[in-house]
Formats: structure tokens, sequence, C-alpha cells
């Protein structure tokens, strides 16, 4: 491998200065990072195959619920592995089924677990993988209800010191972003006065299958299912809020909220919209809102922030900028087009967040490979927490504080057994 290939395979400096893979992975043959999905959907395997062609690891395993998507993934995966040298994946090393990600997190033949499936499931998946001391890449939300969140926190605390787990907020490692930030953190903007942002996205589209029960129609399309999402401001417009409390280093302390259900007219009872009004310290106001509509592909997401020496502009298409006394904006001609970006279900946006996966996942294997391991749960769990404080605010159509929220028994249930799909 020359230089530029180990380069574009995420080779870095502290991965050749640090790797001792005997120590690592207990053997030199096995120095990659063996990578398992778990959930060969959309994002899922789009986030392995970029693992797979922008970092050390090698995807060696898959697991899913469903025959067919284990088949879509196993189709994938050995196609990705041969482009790039490697062996197609053992069919040992395939799991189908509700007990798959226990069969994946007992295997002696993997690493890392990607955790892919449906936000209801992250926690107990979480679990499973920490529990057998694999590294974790799962991704956002860490829970969809308060009693959720409160578990993931006790995963946190059971995380080995050379485990790595890292959660998918990949906008953080969006190089725009990633140096606006810096910026705004170094003190760009002055005392911050406002924040305003805003995520309006297309509906999604049904999966149907001949023949399914209503509960499989519900987990395929889970999208629309508040249990199974977090609904909305959870599971989708959770990147922004993230993006809001890294900028200002805090989580909301209450919210207020409307929203509802205006336009999208299929199953299931998530709302299409949504407004919240954020309370951060220093009595630093968030204004939030979002909305699911159309299928025309127009999409629109970002935030602004307003302070006493100037503004930052950070969407996720257009010209990434601060203005005021620190005036300055990102470069990259490709990236500040305005109308460059469309929307990407999958997360793999080609505007300023076209490297972000890539560089998000780069870190990740860096922190395995060097030492250096991440525990970000509890992170993780603070933005998703302050996501369900905005959608506890519009469901009981009250302000609704930090510590009022953690003292209710939001434990949401399935209602049916996954055993169904054995
Ligand atoms: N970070 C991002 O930008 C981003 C973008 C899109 C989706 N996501 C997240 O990625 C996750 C997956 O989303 P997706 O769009 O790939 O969904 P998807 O429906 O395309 O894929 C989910 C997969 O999980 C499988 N599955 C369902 N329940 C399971 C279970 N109990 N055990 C094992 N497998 C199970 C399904 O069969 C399916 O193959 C979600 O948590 C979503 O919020 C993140």
């Amino acid at each position: 491998m020359n230089r530029r290939e180990f380069l574009k395979r995420g080779g870095t400096l502290s991965a050749v200065l640090i790797l001792n893979p005997r120590t690592v992975f207990g053997s030199e043959a096995n120095s990659a990072v063996r990578l398992g999905l778990l959930g060969c959907g959309n994002r899922g395997s789009a986030v392995a195959e970029s693992f797979a062609r922008n970092t050390s690891a090698r995807i060696v395993a898959l697991a899913d619920l469903f025959s067919d998507n284990l088949a879509a993934g196993q189709d994938r995966f050995d196609k990705v592995n041969a482009s790039l040298g490697q062996p197609p994946i053992d069919s040992k090393l395939l799991f189908r089924g509700p007990h798959c990600y226990e069969q994946l997190a007992n295997s002696r033949d993997v690493d890392l677990i990607q955790i892919s499936t449906p936000p209801y499931f992250h926690v107990q998946h979480l679990e499973a993988a920490v529990a057998a001391g694999k590294h974790v890449y799962c991704e956002k939300p860490v829970g969809v209800d308060i009693a959720q969140a409160k578990r993931a926190l006790e995963i946190a605390k059971r995380v080995k010191p050379n485990q790595s787990v890292d959660v998918g907020f990949q906008c953080r490692k969006a190089p725009p972003i990633a140096a606006l930030a810096e910026r705004i953190k170094n003190g760009a903007l002055g005392k911050i006065a406002t924040v305003c942002g805003n995520y309006n996205a297309p509906a999604s589209t049904e999966k149907k299958r001949d023949g399914e029960g209503p509960d499989e129609y519900r987990l395929r399309n889970w999208l629309w299912d508040r249990v199974l999402s977090g609904d909305i401001l959870v599971e989708q417009n959770i990147h922004i809020v993230d993006l809001c409390n890294w900028l200002l280093g805090a989580h909301p302390i209450k919210a207020s909220a409307t929203g509802g259900r205006n336009v999208l007219m299929h199953y299931g009872d998530c709302w299409d919209n949504y407004q919240v009004d954020f309370t951060y310290p220093n009595d630093v106001h968030f204004s939030f809102s979002s909305t699911q509509f159309g299928t025309d592909g127009v999409f629109d997401a970002g935030l602004k922030l307003f302070g006493s020496n100037g503004s930052a502009t950070c969407p996720y298409a257009g010209p990434i900028m601060i203005t005021g006394s620190s005036a300055w904006s990102w470069q990259d001609a490709k990236a500040t087009a305005a109308g460059s970006g469309a929307f990407a279900a999958n997360g793999a946006f080609l505007d300023n967040l076209e490297f972000a996966d890539r560089d998000k996942e780069r870190t990740f294997i860096d922190s395995i490979v060097s030492g250096g391991a991440h525990n970000q749960i509890a992170d993780g769990v603070e933005t998703a927490l302050s996501c369900m404080l905005g959608r506890m605010a519009g469901y009981q159509k009250h302000e609704v504080s930090w510590d009022q929220m953690l003292a209710q028994k939001e434990d949401w249930q399935l209602g049916f057994s996954l055993e169904q799909c054995a």
C-alpha cells in the first residue's frame, strides 16, 4: 500500500506509531479492526461500507432481524470486500432473528459492533455489546425514552478503559463545521445572545412486503412509529440539537413546544412538525422548528448563532461563515455552493457534510488502534434527553424543566414480542 492509498484508507500517524496488533487484537494476522454490522439497512450499510473504504476496519460479520435484509447485506459486503481484495463474509458470521445481537456480541471473531438498528433497540443492543467487551459504534439516538436514557448512563459506567464507544453524531466531524466550532469556542461571537435552527426534510416512503403482519409492518416502517423511533425530534432533528448543545457547551434547562401532524397521512403517530423554544443557561434561547413534508426532495437544515461580536451561520448546505469582528468563511467552493445539498436518508450528504462520516469513522478507529479509547455514551444520552425534553413539552402542552423531565416515568413498550420473527 503506498502512502496515498494508506491515507485514503484511513491510516494515521498514531496508528503507525502506537498500534501493537498483537496486544490490541490478540494476533498479528488479525491486525485490522474486525467489524460486525448489526442492522443491515440503509444507514447501517452506508456507514459500514464507509468504514471499509476509509479506515483499516474490515467487515467480517452481519446481523439482522429479517432474512431479506441480511441477504441484501451479504450481497453488498461480499462485493465491497471483493473490491478491496478481502474475503466474503464467512457464513458462520451471518446472524439472523431476534437474538442476532447476542450472537454477534458473543462472536470471538468480531472486535467492533456497529449498531444501526431502529432507535428503540439501541440501548438493549449497546448493553450486550459493551458487556461482551466489544468496541461499539452506536447510531443516534441513545434511547427513545427516559428509562432507556437512564439505563444507557449505567451502561456507560461499565465501559472498560480500553473499550471505545462512539455515538453517530458525525456532523461534529464535518470539516467546515469543526472549523466553525473551533472559532465559536474561542470566542469569535463574544457573549451568545440567541440561537435559531431548523430541520425541514422530505417525508419518508412506505416499506411494504406481501404477507407481512402488522408488527412486521411496524418494524419495517419504524420511522413513522413513536416508540420505535422516538419521533422526528429525537430521531432526525437530533443532529441540530446536538450541534447546539456542543457549541453552547450545555444542555437546555427547560423547553416549551408545539407541533402536530398536519400533512402526513400515512400510518404512524409521529408528528410532522415541531416548534420548540429551548432555554439554555444564561437565558440563551434556542428557537428550533422542524417539518417533514412533501416528496420533492427539498431539504433545509442548520442553525445560526447570534452574539455580542457577530453571528455564525451553519447550514448542512450553503456558506458556513462568521460575521462581525472575527469575520471568517469556509473557503471550499464545492461545500459553499448554495443549493449544492440534497437530502440523503442514509446521512451521506454531498454538501458541508460530505466528509463528516469519513472523518468520524477515522477518528473512531484511531481511538481503538492508538489506545485512546472514547466513551461517548453520556454525551449521546445528554443530546437524546435534550430532544426528549422538547418532545415532552410538545406532547404535554406545557413548559417542562430538565429536572421535571428526569422525574417522569417515561418507559415505552413495544407491545409485542420479536420472537415471532425467529
Ligand atoms: N447519523 C445519521 O445521519 C443517520 C442517518 C440515517 C439513519 N440513522 C440511524 O441509523 C439507524 C438505522 O437507520 P436506517 O435508515 O438504516 O434504517 P433501516 O430500516 O434502513 O435499517 C434498519 C435495519 O435494522 C434491522 N432491524 C430492525 N430491528 C432489528 C432488531 N431488533 N435486531 C436486529 N436487526 C433489526 C432491519 O431489518 C433493517 O435491516 C437508526 O437508528 C437511525 O436513526 C442515522
